[in-house]
């Protein structure tokens, strides 16, 4: 089944990914995990906000309104086939594991993330504070905290989706007033771990976002070192994600099971899904 479509009424449900039909022999082959790159805001990228206004689209969540660009429409911009997006299209398939990871589109729990985020003020302190998306995909979690006045690092796996999706979506929904006030902002291309290690002089995050980023288990270790090596002492994380992701292999108890056996930090469940799949939204700090 297709599932890739970009959704028309809101964020569709994802929980039965659907995998390139190449990845159980990628997996039994050596994967490479890309490495790092910084994407510029550069000024090009500012002239093309018309363009982006029109692939987007505007989605409600509660009272927050947000405009998020088609990556089809946008893929479409791109003349040759070197696309990791384009490519995954192509072959109907939500990932691929270590060559696209599934960022172009908005997925569920990243609505979840930001309802429980405005019903609960997450963002009311936040104004300077440093906040990564991480797994941004879309960024609209990023974006959110900016809203909100947020020094804001995205990271998603695909330089791809950064270029196509992420900073398109910022520049179409943030204000920016001067360009010094965009220029805080940072993009990182790469895998986590490569990431955490380009990145080690960096300052740590108050707050960590991370929507759908638990499904594959191979990753878990990496994703959690990912958190403690970018996480202040006095930090928080919000992890959002579903319970269970069939046929892929990752989820939620699985990840519980590993923080408690890493001992670095703890976590409590702090929102659950009452309807559809099972969802659900993990507060994680260190412990003190
Ligand atoms: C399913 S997408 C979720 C995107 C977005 N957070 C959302 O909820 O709409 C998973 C994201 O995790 C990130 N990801 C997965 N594995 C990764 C890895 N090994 N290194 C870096 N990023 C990874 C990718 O950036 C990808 O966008």
């Amino acid at each position: 089944m297709f599932k890739f479509n970009f959704n028309i009424d809101g964020p569709e449900s994802d929980s039965n990914l659907e995998y390139d039909s190449t990845q159980e022999l990628q997996k039994k082959n050596r994967l490479y995990w890309y490495d790092v790159d910084e994407i510029f805001l550069d000024k090009s990228k500012h002239s093309n906000i018309s363009l982006y206004k029109q692939n987007s689209k505007c989605f409600s969540f509660l009272d927050q309104q947000l405009f998020v660009v088609s990556y089809e429409k946008q893929i479409k911009l791109q003349q040759t086939i070197k696309n990791s997006i384009k490519n995954a299209d192509l072959n109907h398939s939500d990932l691929v594991t270590a060559v696209y990871e599934g960022g172009a589109k908005i997925w569920e729990c990243t609505e979840d993330l930001l309802i429980y985020m405005l019903q609960n003020k997450i963002t009311e302190n936040i104004s300077g504070k440093l906040v990564l998306d991480l797994g941004c995909g879309t960024g609209l979690l990023g974006i959110f905290a900016a809203f909100n006045n947020a020094i804001v690092h995205f990271q998603d796996y695909n330089k791809d989706v950064l270029e196509l999706v992420t900073i398109p979506n910022v520049l179409i929904n943030l204000p920016f007033n001067s360009w010094l006030e965009s220029s805080q902002m940072k993009f990182f291309s790469g895998d986590w771990s490569k990431y955490v290690e380009a990145t080690k002089n960096s300052p740590r995050f108050d707050l960590i976002l991370s929507s759908e980023t638990i499904y594959n288990p191979d990753n878990h270790a990496k994703l959690l070192n990912t958190f403690a090596e970018k996480l202040k002492s006095t930090g928080l994380i919000y992890l959002a994600a579903k319970t269970h992701y069939f046929g892929v292999g990752g989820g939620l108890r699985q990840f519980e099971d590993l923080i408690v056996r890493d001992n670095r930090f703890k976590s409590k469940i702090v929102w659950k899904s009452t309807i559809g799949v099972c969802r659900e939204i993990l507060e994680i700090k260190f412990k003190s």
